[in-house]
């Protein structure tokens, strides 16, 4: 899988690529590039937003500099795979979709700051406009890289263990629920033990007890 993220901090994310699951994807041979909005907007002295149609506050990413960038980086605006614009608007990014995404030979994330995109962007640039909650954050640099840890812990082999990402909170494996509690030693730390069922050695018993525990963590 090959994710560009464009962005007008591309610095921001160098953190993010030395986590061990975005590394351990790289040796795998996915591929991951920052790249600035700034290096290749048509306009003078590196602008890339202006002031919004209408009035109000605020300054609006421009629909010409992203198109610029797509073009620079893939020949083609749109381009030929998903592309998505992060907006606290957008539809509320969830494992679903994160799973989805994971499955896919190529995205584009597109980070804005400000107020945002102009809104033909998120109509006729990006195939997706996706928010990570009901919140809003100074930009969508977070949410990229949000979007990105979800999606790379799902490709094969990123966890180092092959089973890590099946079995987990809001899996389909776990029905979409919360996943259940782990202990580990002590067994028994200022009078609280660890659930017997765990060091009975029943097989069958500990995987209904989790699907139980899983269960009784949903919140509707
Ligand atoms: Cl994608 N961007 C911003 N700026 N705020 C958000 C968000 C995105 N998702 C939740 N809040």
């Amino acid at each position: 899988m090959r994710i560009d993220v464009l962005t007008l901090f591309p610095h921001w994310f160098d953190w993010f690529r030395s986590q061990r699951h975005v590394t351990n994807a790289l040796h795998l041979g996915h591929e991951l590039d920052f790249v600035d909005l700034r290096e290749t907007t048509p306009l003078k002295a590196g602008q890339v937003d202006d002031t919004p149609y209408g009035g109000g506050a605020g300054m609006v990413i421009r629909v010409d500099v992203v198109e610029a960038a797509l073009q620079a980086r893939h020949g083609h605006a749109p381009p030929p795979h998903r592309t998505i614009a992060l907006s606290p608007a957008g539809r509320q990014f969830d494992d679903a979709l994160a799973a989805e995404l994971a499955a896919e030979p190529a995205l584009t994330l597109l980070s804005g700051r400000y107020e945002g995109f102009d809104e033909r962007v998120n109509e006729h640039l990006a195939t997706d406009v996706v928010s990570i909650g009901p919140y809003v954050l100074a930009g969508g640099e977070l949410a990229a890289m949000v979007v990105a840890d979800a999606v790379i812990r799902k490709l094969p082999g990123a966890l180092g263990h092959e089973e890590s990402a099946v079995e987990e909170s809001f899996s389909s494996a776990l029905e979409g629920a919360p996943e259940y509690p782990h202990y580990t030693r002590p067994f028994e730390w200022r009078g609280h033990e660890v659930p017997d069922v765990l060091t009975s050695g029943d097989h069958a018993r500990i995987r209904q007890w989790r699907l139980e525990q899983s269960r009784s963590r949903r919140s509707e």
